[in-house]
């Protein structure tokens, strides 16, 4: 059996020891043979592939970034489609496709296997938004890179006495900023899911300064802020047609520094917190997803997913994970907010 490889949409830390995991499994278990579709679905859709032997994913799990390359290519787009496809799976005599990538990437992968393509998924993204998995790869090491950032941005603000504003990824939902704003201790953290006002936040940043901190403030970069109607973004719309966001931190700036006084600065995370080398924990998680895709090829589950459930790796269908954004629940945000100023 010969399988074909795609890492697709943004990347984060861990697909390749998504891609070792299963390579290694499959050849060692099944005698499968592999190969990498390039950049995502664009490799697919022009049928550019590359062969996987074993030696291909040799020490690669530490690896940042996707030896296959990624794109945000939709595989509908033009004259693609699955018509298109299967003539390439045929003529490269591709039996299967695991698809790792993350909402975007399971659509279309649905909107696939509908049309009868044999395609299992990995969920893949660094904002851990994706339903029906408990974590995704990824997000741990972005935590990691995000709160040794803010760590900094901390000792900075400390000696100019400064309101420092972190922003860091989160498109939909703010995980990253949740759990790298409680581990920095920020005084206030700012996530898509709860509308906050200027005025609270400057009210935090104040109480904070009164008591002699550096005010801490971490937002995610989908944050909206009660008087705007949508997340900042002027930047376009990428090829999914969604907005590309960033800079709400350039935003809230000079607002809370003129309603407080307090000299305040933005620093903007950006791709550093998918870049570089995977934590210890995305790496075992992303090695038995590849492993457990495998499983998912060997038993036809197409449309099916593989994903966490507690400590155990699961399969699910794709609809399972695409019905719902798995936000921060009411209750995570009050936990933390109760430390907020
Ligand atoms: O979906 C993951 C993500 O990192 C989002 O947090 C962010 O909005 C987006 O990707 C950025 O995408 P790009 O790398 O295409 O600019």
């Amino acid at each position: 059996m010969k399988i074909g490889i795609l890492t697709s949409g943004g990347d984060c830390p861990g697909l390749n020891a998504v891609i070792r995991g299963a390579v290694l499994k499959g050849i060692k278990v099944h005698g499968q043979e592999f190969v990498g579709f390039r950049d995502g679905w664009r490799g697919v859709v022009e049928g550019d592939i590359m062969d996987l032997p074993r030696q291909s994913v040799r020490g690669i799990s530490k690896q940042g970034g996707t030896i296959l390359g990624t794109s945000r290519t939709n595989p509908f787009e033009g004259d693609a489609g699955p018509d298109v496809i299967k003539a390439h799976l045929e003529r490269l005599g591709i039996d299967a496709i695991i698809a790792i990538g993350g909402e975007g990437t399971l659509a279309a992968a649905k909107r696939l296997t509908d049309a009868g393509l044999k395609i299992v998924g990995v969920p893949k993204t660094v904002d851990n938004d994706l339903d029906a998995t408990d974590y995704t790869f990824g997000f741990d090491t972005a935590v990691q890179i995000a709160t040794e950032a803010i760590d900094r941005l901390r000792t900075t603000g400390e000696s100019h006495h400064r309101c420092m504003i972190a922003e860091v990824m989160g498109r939909h939902v703010g995980w990253i900023a949740l759990h790298a704003g409680m581990a920095s201790g920020a005084h206030a953290i700012l996530i898509p899911e709860q509308q906050v006002s200027i005025e609270q936040i400057s009210e935090w940043v104040t109480e904070a300064h009164d008591r002699g901190r550096a005010p801490l403030v971490v937002v995610a970069e989908g944050f909206v802020p009660s008087h705007m109607e949508s997340p900042h973004s002027i930047r376009g719309l990428d090829t999914f047609g969604r907005p590309r966001l960033g800079g709400i931190a350039d935003q809230l700036a000079p607002e809370i520094e003129a309603r407080t006084g307090i000299e305040t600065r933005a620093t903007i995370l950006g791709h550093i917190q998918r870049g570089g080398v995977p934590s210890a924990f995305d790496r075992v998680l992303a090695t038995r997803l590849g492993m457990a895709a495998i499983d998912s090829v060997v038993d036809g589950r197409w449309g099916t997913m593989v994903s966490l459930s507690g400590t155990e790796i699961d399969h699910v269908a794709f609809d399972a994970a695409l019905g719902n954004l798995k936000t921060v629940p009411q209750h995570r945000y009050d936990e933390a907010a109760i430390l907020f100023g």
